[in-house]
């Protein structure tokens, strides 16, 4: 049964990093130095949530939708997401990372995929904090893709449960996000983790990506111990 008691510190943070090209147009910059200084405060995201014992982080880096952008700007996309797995790597195993890639990954291309692969499976037993990273992800996709995959099993359909069915999704082994923060003053989930953000607590901060940093992660964790979780149950 879920807990109806809230607890200080959310176990999963999901975060829907928006505002990178709203940054660098207020500076009359291109659009790649918002995803660039977006990069940075990707570091300071991760950095935090292990200070705050958060056990489980997932980043919104790519949508299924942004393949829609310019093909430059996905380039861009792609090249700073190489490069930051290059040159991130060995930092985020030595600080007890596990990397976790939900999403399209072969979208990006084989040298991409193949990396995030190896990365994975190099991190896999560190267990500080999991980083999950969506890149070409979409939560219809997913739940699309689940329902595929117990078809194919051939499971009836009396027996597929909500416990069964969440096990088919990318997220499989992975708790449902606590707290979801969307930066940039938008409100919306725009495709996320639709099916495990069903009880999760929404904030939305006006700060833009870029922006984010270790002061704008406390202030979310003590907006979160304040909020009362009570999963659909009514207290007694
Ligand atoms: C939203 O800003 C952000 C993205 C579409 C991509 C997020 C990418 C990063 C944070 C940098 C690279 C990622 C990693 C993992 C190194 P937007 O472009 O939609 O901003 P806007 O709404 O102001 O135009």
């Amino acid at each position: 049964m879920a807990d109806i008691s809230s607890h200080p510190i959310p176990r999963h943070v999901a975060i829907i990093m928006d505002g990178n090209g709203r940054w660098a147009t207020a500076r009359g910059l291109p659009r790649v130095a918002g995803h660039r200084e977006g990069a940075k405060a990707v570091r300071r995201a991760i950095e935090a949530a292990i200070g705050a014992g958060v056990h489980y982080l997932t980043l919104f880096a790519f949508s299924s939708e942004n393949w829609a952008r310019p093909a430059e700007e996905v380039a861009d996309l792609t090249f700073l997401m190489k490069h930051y797995l290059r040159s991130e790597l060995a930092e985020l195993h030595e600080q007890g990372v596990r990397l976790v890639v939900i999403g399209e990954r072969e979208r990006f291309g084989d040298t991409l995929a193949v990396e995030l692969e190896a990365a994975e499976q190099k991190t896999a037993d560190n267990d500080r904090l999991v980083l999950i990273m969506a890149l070409s992800y979409g939560g219809r996709a997913d739940i699309v893709g689940a329902a595929r995959k117990a078809i194919a099993a051939g499971i009836p359909a009396e027996e597929l449960t909500e416990q069964n069915f969440g096990r088919l999704l990318s997220t499989d082994g992975i708790p449902d996000p606590d707290l979801l923060i969307r930066t940039s003053g938008e409100k919306r989930i725009s495709n996320f983790l639709l099916w495990q953000l069903a009880y999760a607590e929404l904030l939305f901060l006006p700060v833009l990506w870029p922006d984010f940093g270790a002061a704008e992660f406390s202030a979310a964790i003590e907006e979160y111990a304040t909020r009362e979780r009570r999963f659909g149950a009514r207290p007694v």
